[in-house]
């Protein structure tokens, strides 16, 4: 994806990880290890010396990166003091596997963080590091990145093996299509209202200490100034102070297992044995054909042109203006729930039209509200697939004996975990309510589990033009959470300040 014209506004990219700028997408091969602090003085110096990759551009690229993450439990491991802990933001705080906030994000049933590999009670990571490299150099940087000290400053929890790049997810269509354009150059007024959907959104929706889309800095850390913070930035906010949040983010890590043959199976037996159909029933699914065409384009001309700021990839220059009923794409298609592409009206409604829905009149759905500002509820997803590619004829072939497992270390970046990738989660995927459905949850990653006053979640409906509605019921569940943990992705500087460097 293109990037914006850098200008005085841009950040330091020597002091943001490189993941958030790049999805490393040139290294096909990578690693992720989730590890606990052994020695806190080993942890410590092997984090100052760690070579981690910054976002700055060079000429050529980089053939490795190294990115660090930690958890909440990490910093504390690592001796951060716990009033400078207490400016993180409560959920990062809490973790993912409060009670309250599994129920929340669906992880309950074969969901709940009891059965994960990973993330749960005794099994929180202190420390991420990821490991990206070009094809063949992975194994020279597992070597030199472990190095002698590591074994002393941690035990390893997992690595998570990501399968090579490739540009399809394990069910077989093209990810990483849809991203938001960071406006690394601060040149669109976030405060302002939208009238049509676009693509461009604010800095500090993706790095702390930034203004975000409401105009405003979200909650970080902001320290004292000193000596033990001489390494740190200003706050923008308040200069005074010492800002240990600024260049970093949240990163969110979810292992979810995919079952790819219990999903093309049961496409094919709702279409009654035609693969043909079946890929249809699954692009439904999807809200994208298995290319990554999306449904949304089906008509000639749909829907294109209509954004302020077109975004550079062709796939990604529509809205659901004028498909409002989903008889193109489904309401409930992946895409549309993970992105409804509203802007600050449903619908692009006319200035009385806008009055009207300010005063409350005139809505189209009791969903209106939740599925309009989609600007405040974007995140930068950085996931990789796991596992062999397995195609949809492979997959309702009888399955070998020990059939590997498949799925997505999904991995997004947001400022603000609960008003970004929990919304998402919750408000739109989790949801049996969502834009006027009922008693269905995304069709792709949804539990099915009945929730008091939903008994029946395991539906998908198929709006049809000009005629009565197709409903797929008794969908299975395709996808199971295995494991996740939310992690603070430092600036270069915050992570000396967090490794104790002077
Ligand atoms: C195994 C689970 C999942 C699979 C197989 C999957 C698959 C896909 C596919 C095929 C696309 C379309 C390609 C693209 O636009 O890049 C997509 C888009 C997207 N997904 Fe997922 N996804 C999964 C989980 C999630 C989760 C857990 C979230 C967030 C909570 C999420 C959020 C999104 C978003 C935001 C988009 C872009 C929508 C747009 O802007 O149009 N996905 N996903």
């Amino acid at each position: 994806m293109a990037e914006p014209a850098v200008t005085a506004n841009g950040p330091d990219y020597g002091d943001v990880q490189g993941l958030v700028r790049f999805g490393h997408g040139r290294m096909k091969e990578s690693s992720y290890v989730l590890l606990r602090v052994r020695s806190v003085e080993a942890a410590r110096a092997w984090l100052r010396s760690v070579p981690v990759t910054s976002a700055t551009a060079t000429v050529p690229p980089p053939a490795t990166a190294v990115q660090v993450a930690l958890t909440a439990a990490g910093l504390e491991a690592l001796g951060v003091p716990a009033s400078v802990r207490a400016g993180f933001s409560p959920e990062f705080l809490a973790g993912m596997t409060e009670v309250s906030r599994s129920r929340r994000l669906g992880d309950v049933g074969e969901n709940a963080p009891s059965h994960w590999e990973w993330g749960g009670a005794s099994l929180v990571p202190h420390v991420l590091v990821m490991l990206f490299a070009e094809p063949g150099r992975l194994e020279g940087l597992v070597r030199s990145t472990t190095g002698t000290s590591w074994g002393e400053a941690f035990e390893v929890l997992r690595w998570l093996e990501s399968g090579d790049l490739r540009a399809a997810e394990p069910f077989g269509f093209a990810d990483g299509i849809s991203q938001p354009q960071v406006d690394w150059s601060q040149e669109h007024d976030p405060a302002a209202g939208r009238i049509e959907y676009g693509n461009v959104v604010a800095l500090g929706e993706f790095l702390l200490g930034y203004r975000n889309e409401y105009g405003k800095y979200t909650d970080r850390p902001v320290l004292d100034a000193g000596a033990a913070t001489a390494g740190l930035l200003a706050a923008e906010d308040a200069p005074e102070k010492k800002d240990l949040g600024r260049n970093g983010t949240y990163l969110v890590l979810r292992q979810l297992r995919q079952d790819v043959r219990g999903f093309w199976r049961f496409v094919l037996a709702e279409s009654r044995g035609d693969l043909a159909e079946a890929e249809k029933l699954a692009a439904a699914f999807v809200g994208r054909r298995r290319t990554g065409e999306p449904l949304a384009l089906d008509r000639p001309g749909a829907a294109s042109g209509v954004l302020p700021d077109p975004d550079p990839v062709r796939l990604n220059r529509f809205t659901y203006d004028d498909d409002p009923a989903g008889a193109r794409c489904p309401i409930g298609a992946h895409v549309r729930r993970a992105n409804p592409r509203n802007a600050d009206y449903v619908g692009r409604p006319s200035a009385l039209g806008r009055l009207l829905a300010d005063l409350g009149f005139g809505r189209r759905g009791f969903g209106d509200d939740l599925t309009s500002s989609v600007r405040f509820h974007r995140i930068l997803r950085r996931g990789r697939a796991y596992g062999p590619s397995l195609s949809p004829e492979g997959a309702i072939a009888p399955a070998p004996p020990s059939d590997p497992e498949r799925g997505l270390h999904f991995a997004c970046l947001n400022a603000n975990i609960c008003r970004q990738f929990e919304f998402i989660q919750s408000a739109w995927m989790a949801s049996t309510k969502f834009s006027g459905l009922t008693g269905e949850s995304d069709p792709l990653v949804g539990n099915r589990e009945p929730i008091p006053g939903c008994p029946v979640t395991d539906g998908f409906t198929m709006p049809q033009e000009g005629g009565l509605p197709r409903r797929v019921s008794v969908l299975p569940q395709f996808v199971t959470v295995r494991g996740g943990a939310y992690f603070f992705l430092p600036g270069l500087r915050a992570l000396r300040y967090i490794a104790g460097a002077p």
